[in-house]
């Protein structure tokens, strides 16, 4: 159960109990919204669930022309933003690294590149298609483990990642503080993480511009490569995505420590750089 019902409820019980006869009145109101809160947290769980399907299926549709559409939309500008991640991370020669969400896998690659022969990288996503992308176009040279995993439950113990990242996955997650929580969970003491991923910017005119670009260059070629819905939703995903401050703030309330969010690419990418 969540604990902002738990919360409310425990409030509402401090107004009752003026007679017995409220009392027991009270009790059963209790009991009441003991029910309702709790069908609210199976109705929150089933949103989210269903949420996520959604977001697994439309990864799996995409992925054939998903590395094609980013190297397009952004110019090939991606990769020069996945390479600022993975130094962010902090990651080393013969580190033992994390990319969640690796989809197709590029920034999984630039972490092994970076970790070398001796380390060892993890690539995680739920979506299968995304990783049989990812299997086909990595070098045997690269130590890559292809691991079909949730984000929200990762399947590995705790504290075992000198370094993680993750790319354009923490906007597409159904609970933000839960992945958040759990990439804590498994770094290790002092190791980092690097999050890349839109952002909203500040200055109205480079927001004007992404709005711009969203509607007239993104949706347009997505719809060549007939993807109109899936492309569709990007706009409103960024709309919901919290801010580099709120985003800041929620890392450091799972735990994480020297927390920054660095704004890239005129505001309109972002980096959140925390450590364990
Ligand atoms: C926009 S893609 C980013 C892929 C890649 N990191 C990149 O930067 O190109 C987002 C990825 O997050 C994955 N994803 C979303 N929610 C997930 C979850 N709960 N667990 C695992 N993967 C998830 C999707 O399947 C998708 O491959």
């Amino acid at each position: 159960m969540n604990t902002d019902n738990l919360d409310d409820l425990s409030s509402t019980n401090n107004l009752d109990h003026t007679s017995s006869l409220d009392s027991l009145g009270n009790l059963e109101v209790t009991a009441s919204q003991l029910a309702a809160s709790q069908n609210n947290s199976q109705s929150d769980f089933q949103d989210k669930s269903q949420r996520s399907m959604e977001v697994q299926a439309l990864f799996n549709r995409i992925a054939p022309v998903y590395d094609q559409l980013n190297d397009w939309l952004s110019f090939g500008q991606h990769k020069v933003w996945k390479l600022m991640a993975v130094q962010w991370s902090g990651a080393t020669l013969g580190d033992c690294c994390l990319d969640v969400c690796c989809g197709s896998g590029d920034l999984a690659r630039l972490l092994a590149k970076q970790a070398g022969n001796r380390g060892r990288v993890y690539g995680v996503d739920f979506s299968v298609q995304q990783l049989q992308v990812a299997r086909e176009t990595t070098p045997a040279n690269l130590a890559i483990e292809w691991l079909e995993g949730d984000a929200l439950a990762l399947p590995f113990v705790d504290s075992y990642f000198d370094a993680a990242t993750m790319g354009y996955g923490l906007r597409n997650v159904v609970d933000i503080p839960q992945a958040l929580a759990e990439l804590y969970r498994v770094l290790k003491p002092g190791a980092k993480v690097a999050i890349l991923d839109f952002h909203q910017p500040q200055s109205s005119l480079v927001n004007d511009f992404q709005q711009w670009y969203l509607g007239n260059i993104v949706v347009p070629m997505a719809k060549w490569f007939n993807f109109t819905e899936e492309y569709a939703y990007l706009a409103p995903s960024l709309a919901r995505f919290p801010s580099g401050r709120e985003q800041v703030r929620l890392a450091e309330k799972v735990g994480f420590t020297e927390v920054v969010h660095y704004s890239i690419a005129f505001g309109l990418m972002g980096v959140l750089v925390a450590k364990k």
